[in-house]
């Protein structure tokens, strides 16, 4: 079999480089070959086996998915890149409440509607830029100045405001899913007393088993959303776990580290699997 591993068009960073060239050694130990490209227009017509697809860009995805089968899909890819539309599409499973923002093309009014909706859900209140990852498009309003400010700066991106769940401030639990099952699990604590536990930002991982509530929550979450892997971040509720958000890329080095389970080969061997059962 042959595969292509696609990486965005602009990757430098070493840990996306890390994600692709581990994917590549553990097909390459299962008897693939498996060539890793950039992004970029022309791969449209490319022809491969099956395709990795680590990049995020929808357009590329539903292309290169008439030629050949995407791990993960490009419908699974687009509802989590977008926290909106995986908060639409999870409807029904415990996730804190959320508003959207809304599309505008013009000046919004002075006293904007949405202000007030946003500040039903209580202060603090999260607001999450809809694209974004590594927290590094979370915040926390305090106050409605903060509210109106953060609104103001992110007007013309898609913004969504969230109940803040303060029992887990700075604490979340991220399972891995492949295959519809967890395989791993680690609890996250933020340092410096930021409210957002990610790893990129100072948090500390530790290892947890993957099983029990957390994980099947986990399982059910990447079956409704279709996808082959993923990396579910859920939150501490007050009555028990509440969905955060969805990662279609996640990656392994961090989840790896602390746990010492090898992510990337269970990704490659259900990709393998899943291949020689529908071929
Ligand atoms: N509603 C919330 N209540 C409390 N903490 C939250 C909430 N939403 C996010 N967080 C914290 O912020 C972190 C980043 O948010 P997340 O939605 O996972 O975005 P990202 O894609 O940047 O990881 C989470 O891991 C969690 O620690
Ligand atoms: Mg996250």
């Amino acid at each position: 079999m042959n595969a292509i591993i696609v990486v965005n068009a602009y990757t430098r960073l070493p840990a996306e480089l890390n994600q692709p060239e581990r994917m590549q050694c553990e097909l390459e130990k299962l008897g693939v070959h498996a060539d890793i490209v950039r992004n970029r227009p022309s791969l449209r017509s490319e022809r491969a086996d099956f395709c990795v697809y680590f990049d995020k860009d929808k357009y590329a995805a539903r292309a290169l998915e008439r030629n050949m089968r995407l791990f993960n899909r490009a419908e699974a890819v687009e509802l989590c890149d977008d926290k909106m539309l995986t908060y639409l599409a999870l409807e029904g499973f415990p996730m804190p409440e959320t508003v959207s923002s809304l599309l505008c093309y013009s000046t919004p009014p002075e006293h904007d509607p949405l202000i007030g909706e946003a500040e039903r859900l209580g202060y603090p209140v999260v607001v999450k830029e809809n694209f974004g990852s590594l927290g590094r498009q979370v915040y926390l309003a305090h106050t409605r100045e903060e509210l109106e400010t953060l609104h103001a700066r992110l007007l013309a991106k898609p913004h969504l405001f969230q109940r803040f769940v303060k029992e887990s401030a700075g604490r979340d639990l991220r399972v891995i899913v492949v295959g519809g099952k967890a395989v791993a699990a680690m609890e996250r604590t933020s340092s410096g007393g930021d409210f957002r536990a990610n790893l990129a930002g100072g948090g500390r991982g530790k290892r947890v088993t993957a099983d029990g509530e957390g994980a099947r929550l986990a399982e059910a979450v990447a079956d409704r959303l279709g996808l082959d892997f993923c990396g579910v971040d859920l939150l501490f509720g007050e009555e028990g776990y509440l969905v955060c958000e969805v990662n279609s890329n996640a990656f392994f080095g961090g989840i790896e580290a602390v746990t010492g389970i090898n992510v990337a080969r269970a990704y490659a061997e259900h990709i393998v699997r899943e291949m020689r059962e529908n071929r």
